[in-house]
């Protein structure tokens, strides 16, 4: 892309595309499509993964100006007492509803690539965007849950292996979006003829694309094809690493802008205290037998116990592996300058009780996330 273009594009996507607004740190809603969203435990909760309930978080994110609402595209659970996140809502099909049921934010569908042919996929996300009217995002995961890409006629590629196929697949998907003419198109993976797709997105050039992964595999394909890049949040400090690799790669190798975003479980309550006591209480409820069926599945071996795999199980169970951010409103707005400050475009949430907890979101750390420039 020339740098008239690159500046057209920028200006377009500001005017029009949420996740391209002026908003210092974008926020977004995650894990809100399956069961126990991201903590392996029983804590006490209303959460629960209806239609009713799914639909009013996203609605209450979309008031409150959140930019994203992120789905996590699961196919089974994890067992244990819990299955953990073994009820689900399909996710192009869940975005389609809240892009009707939704005026602001973007709603994404989260794709295991392999799981969904290129054409279907591509005409699935243009008709999202066309009902949301340009606010349709697309997560791309490879799938790294062996037993899930099983249950499709038991294809689970070596893991480089996934994201060559996933440029392949994507590659398509973005001509079907593009390409005014018909196009064949032959690799080991495809054998499509005369591929054409009609009407094209609303978004120009195309959906938002996202993808998330650390390894050097995923961090190229992320710095190649798509706009955001979602990184783990281990740290503060290891999260501006990863950032700057990922914007710098993007930069050097393929001339491009990538925003990079992250995700986190946030427990905020009037009291220090009292976030602490609900962060040790989605603990205690943990459900540990899914949290060590998804540790092997990670191939971290529980037996060898030591600190940081016990901590690292503790941050399964309470938000999915993420660093927690846990306080007052303050400490809360603190530590999100904090990420913002390390880089960071926008993050997005888990909580234990979606609902409840934006309420007082809303009223205590919004003003104040205002407040620190975070947010206008
Ligand atoms: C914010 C975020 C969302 C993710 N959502 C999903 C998901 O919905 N389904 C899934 O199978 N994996 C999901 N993943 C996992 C990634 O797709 C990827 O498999 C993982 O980060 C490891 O990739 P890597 O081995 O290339 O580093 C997510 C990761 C992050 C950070």
């Amino acid at each position: 892309m020339n740098k008239a273009d690159a500046i057209a594009l920028e200006e377009y996507r500001r005017a029009h595309v949420p996740l391209y607004n002026d908003q210092k740190l974008k926020l977004g809603v995650f894990g809100i499509n399956c069961s126990y969203g991201l903590n392996i435990s029983h804590a006490p909760t209303t959460y629960e993964v209806t239609w009713q309930h799914t639909s009013d978080i996203v609605k209450r994110a979309d008031a409150m100006g959140f930019e994203l609402a992120l789905p996590v595209a699961r196919w089974r659970g994890f067992g244990g007492t819990t299955d953990f996140n073994g009820e689900s809502f399909e996710t192009y099909t869940w975005a389609a509803g809240l892009a009707q049921a939704t005026r602001n934010i973007m709603v994404a569908a989260t794709s295991h690539v392999p799981t969904v042919h290129p054409i279907v996929a591509a005409k699935q996300a243009t008709t999202i965007d066309h009902i949301s009217n340009g606010r349709f995002a697309l997560n791309l995961v490879m799938g790294w849950f062996t037993p899930e890409m099983e249950m499709f006629q038991g294809m689970q590629r070596a893991h480089d292996d996934r994201y060559r196929y996933g440029a392949e697949w994507l590659g398509i998907v973005k001509r079907l979006w593009t390409d005014e003419t018909p196009f064949d198109f032959e690799s080991e993976s495809f054998r499509i003829k005369q591929a054409q797709a009609h009407p094209k997105p609303v978004q120009k050039p195309y959906p938002v694309l996202i993808n998330a992964g650390h390894s050097p595999a995923a961090i190229e394909f992320s710095a190649r094809e798509v706009d955001f890049s979602f990184v783990g949040f281990d740290s503060v400090e290891s999260v501006k690493v990863v950032a700057a690799r990922v914007r710098d790669k993007a930069r050097t190798d393929y001339r491009r802008h990538i925003g990079v975003c992250t995700s986190a479980l946030v427990v905020c309550r009037e009291t220090e205290a009292e976030a602490r006591q609900v962060y040790r209480s989605i603990i205690e409820h943990g459900d540990w037998v899914a949290a060590d069926n998804l540790m092997k599945v990670l191939g971290i071996e529980s037996q060898s116990f030591n600190d940081r795999i016990r901590n690292y199980r503790e941050r399964l169970v309470a938000g999915w592996g993420t660093n927690p951010i846990i306080g007052t409103p303050e400490q809360v707005t603190d530590q999100l300058a904090q990420v913002s400050a390390a880089g960071i475009d926008g993050m997005v949430f888990g909580f234990l009780d979606y609902n409840e907890e934006l309420k007082y979101f809303d009223s205590a750390v919004m003003p104040l996330l205002r407040q620190a420039g975070l947010r206008s």
